[in-house]
């Protein structure tokens, strides 16, 4: 489902590790904060990312000033702007934490976690925030507070990576979902390689901004 965790369980393997990151409790909640796009789209550009239904108990993340044009009936009060960010108070050296978990909704009974959907279809993989992501996808912030994977590679697509510690990519695109019933003109991906093969997608930033 995720490159951090198939990468820290290599790694893990790699060093016989024996404790794996589902002993990991991720345990200390940030402050709440929002999450603003940067993008050369001028429609896009500055503005936040929303929390909508995609069936529940599945969440897509989409462009409000876009779902306000396109969907102009949606009900605002499902809508939620807050986002969280976990991470591990564990620090067993020899137990292998994904770096923290983004979340929305900590009021909700499940905690619903962000994750990307992986296809063998295409490379535009839909986020979704859900309590069936696990530990979810591991995105961590930069010091600019830009939203990145810690990824790795397997073939020569980036010449700079070189060894098991991967990369910080930034590969958020905003691109039209079908997930489900649902289909959502503007919502945020992740593109794994290459450039996306799906409909209407444009690159974005994703940036912290404390709410
Ligand atoms: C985040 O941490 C808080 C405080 O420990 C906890 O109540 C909550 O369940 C955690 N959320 C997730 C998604 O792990
Ligand atoms: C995006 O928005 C920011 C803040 O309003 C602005 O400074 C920047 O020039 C905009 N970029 C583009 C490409 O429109
Ligand atoms: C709108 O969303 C809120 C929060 O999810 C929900 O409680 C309410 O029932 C919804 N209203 C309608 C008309 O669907
Ligand atoms: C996103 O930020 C990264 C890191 O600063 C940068 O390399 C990349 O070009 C940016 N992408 C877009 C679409 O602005």
């Amino acid at each position: 489902m995720m490159y951090t965790s198939k990468m820290l369980l290599s790694l893990a393997a790699a060093f016989s590790l024996a404790a794996a990151q589902s002993d990991c409790v991720y345990d200390v909640q940030s402050a709440p904060f929002h999450l603003r796009l940067t993008s050369d789209d001028a429609r896009l550009n500055d503005t936040l990312l929303v929390s909508v239904h995609a069936g529940p108990p599945f969440r897509q993340l989409v462009s409000d000033a876009l779902l306000k044009e396109n969907n102009p009936n949606y009900n605002q009060s499902d809508i939620s702007v807050n986002f969280y960010y976990n991470t591990t108070s564990t620090n067993d050296p020899s137990t292998i934490c994904l770096p923290g978990k983004l979340h929305w909704a900590p009021e909700q009974s499940w905690p619903s976690v962000f994750g990307i959907e992986s296809s063998l279809a295409s490379n535009v993989q839909p986020v979704i925030v859900s309590p069936m992501q696990g530990d979810g996808s591991g995105p961590q912030f930069d010091e600019e507070g830009k939203l990145y994977q810690l990824a790795r590679s397997y073939s020569p697509v980036n010449t700079e990576e070189e060894s098991w510690s991967g990369t910080n990519y930034y590969k958020w695109f905003i691109c039209a979902t079908v997930f489900g019933n649902y289909k959502y003109a503007d919502a945020l991906t992740w593109v794994s390689g290459g450039l996306p093969d799906g409909k209407n997608c444009r690159a974005v930033n994703v940036t912290r901004e404390w709410a």
